[in-house]
């Protein structure tokens, strides 16, 4: 049979549907410390539901399972850095996603560095782009995970990256993203913001 362009159409767009699940991909996969004072030790947790809710005043959030060692840190303490990794971080990111705090010290093991913060009293992690200094405004129950929502009170962004026009350069970073189970580099960058409407000069 003959395919005609009506037929090839419509297998470009042929759907399946699949159960409800987290399938919104990509996502960042991040390394959340915690934790560093006379009663927790310091402590890495591997985060992919995270994401900003507020511009001002800036606020972003992360969901933890509460039977994390983390979740309790957190809650305790009401406060933890997100680190943004990238590419050559997928190792560290994974693997500290995989054993717990209570039964291995994360950061010797993976060899990241704990450097004090600017604002919060635990560490942030040299060796990420970013680092986001976060205060717990409220914890909100929701099923499985439970999430923090979280005021961001300080921000360092690696030297690195930034070129000498003062603009960060994510499109050099390598940012590592999340999705569907699977670890992904960001690559170039197609756009930008308004872009679209922009007029020719
Ligand atoms: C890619 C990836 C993403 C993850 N995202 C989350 C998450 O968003 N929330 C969560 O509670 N656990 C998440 N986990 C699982 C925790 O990182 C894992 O249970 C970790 O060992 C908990 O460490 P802790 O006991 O030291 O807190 C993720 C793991 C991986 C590998």
């Amino acid at each position: 049979m003959i395919e005609t362009k009506k037929m090839a159409n419509k297998k470009q767009f042929d759907k399946q549907s699949w159960k409800p699940g987290n399938v919104l991909a990509p996502v960042p996969a991040v390394l959340v410390s915690c934790g560093g004072n006379y009663k927790w030790q310091k402590n890495l947790i591997t985060i992919a539901w995270t994401g900003s809710i507020c511009s001002d005043p800036p606020m972003l959030s992360i969901s933890i399972r509460p039977e994390r060692h983390s979740y309790e840190i957190i809650k305790d303490t009401r406060e933890f850095v997100v680190n943004v990794t990238t590419e050559k971080h997928a190792k560290a990111v994974d693997w500290c996603g995989m054993v717990s705090g209570r039964d291995v010290n994360k950061f010797e093991r993976t060899k990241l560095t704990p450097m004090d913060a600017l604002k919060v009293n635990c560490p942030v992690v040299l060796e990420c782009l970013i680092n986001i200094e976060c205060k717990v405004q409220k914890i909100i129950k929701l099923g499985t995970h439970n999430m923090f929502l979280a005021e961001v009170i300080a921000v360092q962004v690696s030297s690195e990256f930034i070129d000498n026009k003062g603009k960060f350069r994510l499109d050099k970073s390598n940012l590592l993203a999340f999705g569907l189970g699977e670890y992904f580099k960001m690559g170039p960058r197609v756009g930008k913001f308004g872009f679209s409407v922009k007029k020719k000069k």
